[in-house]
């Protein structure tokens, strides 16, 4: 990093405490982002600044807001800012998770535009941007900004202090022009954005459809050539860099004893020794989850045979509860769930297991090793780490992937089953072929899809970007 210090700006803290029974204990919250970007911080240091969400998050951090993660061995510090109620709903309930979240999942209701909630989005962001200008001082920074919470942030960073880096990848899609530009506020987001150094999403297809919407919104000079926007003499790079995950970890969360774990899981929910399907998902309406238990009641209805031999298990954690949009999501999903039961179940059978917490990594790995595959039907998803996940559980090189078209996964999963998960029967073949397929093409396509996030898993992705930000402002200086 040449000497600059790394700030990493995510909305989400990789560790949060709470109150347990009259003591503070911590967990990792769900969602695939944290879990990618802490063995990043953990290899090199650095501070990660996020909403301090736990309900003992202050009385374990310091004056400042610092904790050393992780809390039973620290490697590099949290840094947690605190936000009013109030804050936290119009910012994050509200213009990130009911405004840009379905906007840019193009999701077929409507996103909802609340001034007030757009100026909270707003305050926030400034709010974050002098914490992270107080901890930058007089020093030569790189500022990593993840994700949709924070598209303002970067240029008041920049208006601040030219001077810094500053790179934010976008984890979520970008929709193509004539969908971004119903955001009554789309041109202050673009140009927020347009304070970065380096712009970078999962694929190359939002790139473009990012660039378009610049090109039909703002004066400025657009090299398409470069995939760059020139305005107001600073340039921003705009280019693909797929996220990925730490391959090792799935080797240490399945340690000798992962069977003993498994046995006690089927003895738990009395699965017997019958196959399983796996789907792990934050309970969210862009993952496809009743889209796939309609798959899992077709599958039962064509293909009689599987009644009483397999389990679809659904790990469905709770996420972003205070929203109707999820709420009802909820209900819609455990009505499906009670239905197939009811039409298929008997005493001593139940098709469908749905789980609605969160499992720590450890046990989702051994969940994911002990099935017959996975099954992950996103509706539309930038990119979709429980498939590289479920992959690399998988040393025994067995086990099927059923994949969406739509998410950013299956542009480099190739071996998995590519479905369309709005075709119901696509869906239900695709698990009537994790039930079936012979050992051997399991294994074929298993082996490919495990030396692909081996080979471009979560370092090479945050070496390739910290670099690429790094160079390029080293080779433009005069336009900075
Ligand atoms: C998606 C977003 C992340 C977010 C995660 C979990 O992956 O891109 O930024 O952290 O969902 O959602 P949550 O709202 O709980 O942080």
């Amino acid at each position: 990093l040449a000497g600059a210090k790394l700030i990493m700006v995510v909305n989400r803290e990789p560790y949060i405490h709470l109150h347990q029974k009259e003591r503070i204990h911590w967990i990792r919250p769900a969602g695939g982002l944290t879990t990618a970007l802490d063995p990043v911080m953990q290899a090199c240091g650095a501070l990660w600044v996020a909403h301090g969400s736990g309900d003992a998050d202050q009385e374990v951090s310091d004056a400042k807001g610092r904790i050393g993660v992780p809390p039973d061995d620290p490697r590099y510090t949290l840094k947690r800012i605190w936000l009013t109620l109030n804050e936290e709903k119009g910012y994050y309930y509200g213009f990130a998770n009911s405004s840009l979240w379905p906007l840019c999942h193009q999701v077929y209701s409507r996103p909802t535009f609340d001034p007030d909630h757009w100026d909270i989005y707003r305050r926030v962001n400034h709010k974050f941007a002098e914490s992270i200008l107080e901890e930058v001082g007089n020093e030569p920074a790189l500022v990593f900004v993840q994700d949709y919470h924070f598209a303002l942030l970067p240029k008041i960073l920049k208006d601040a202090r030219p001077d810094l880096v500053v790179a934010q990848f976008w984890h979520i899609p970008w929709p193509s022009p004539e969908v971004f530009r119903v955001c009554p506020w789309y041109q202050e987001i673009i140009e927020g954005m347009l304070g970065n150094d380096l712009l970078a999403f999962h694929i190359q297809n939002h790139c473009n459809n990012f660039l378009d919407t610049v090109d039909r919104t703002l004066e400025c000079r657009l090299d398409w050539e470069h995939f760059s926007v020139l305005r107001n003499g600073h340039t921003t790079r705009v280019r693909p860099h797929p996220i990925s995950v730490d391959p090792t970890l799935s080797e240490e969360y399945l340690d000798q004893d992962w069977q003993i774990r498994a046995r006690q899981f089927r003895d738990k929910y009395q699965l017997g020794d019958r196959k399983l399907i796996v789907g792990v998902d934050r309970l969210d309406y862009t993952k496809g989850i009743p889209e796939r238990l309609r798959a899992v009641d077709r599958l039962l209805m064509t293909h009689p045979e599987w009644v009483e031999n397999f389990h679809f298990v659904q790990i469905a954690a709770p996420s972003r509860t205070l929203l109707d949009a999820y709420q009802s999501l909820t209900q819609e999903v455990q009505t499906l769930v009670d239905e197939i039961n009811l039409r298929y179940g008997s005493s001593h059978w139940q098709p469908v297991l749905f789980l609605n917490e969160h499992l720590g990594p450890e046990d989702v790995a051994v969940l994911y090793r002990m099935s017959e595959g996975c099954v992950v039907s996103s509706l539309h998803d930038g990119m979709n780490l429980v498939a590289k996940e479920f992959v690399c559980a998988r040393s025994d090189e067995q086990g099927v992937l059923v994949l969406s078209e739509f998410t950013g996964a299956a542009r480099e999963l190739t071996d998995a089953i590519i479905v369309n998960p709005y075709d119901v029967s696509q869906l239900s073949d695709g698990m009537h072929s994790i039930l079936t397929m012979p050992a051997a093409e399991q294994s074929k396509r298993m082996k490919k899809m495990r030396a692909e996030v081996q080979d471009k898993n979560i370092y090479r992705w945050a070496g390739m970007l910290l670099s690429e930000a790094l160079k390029l402002v080293e080779s433009t200086p005069s336009e900075n």
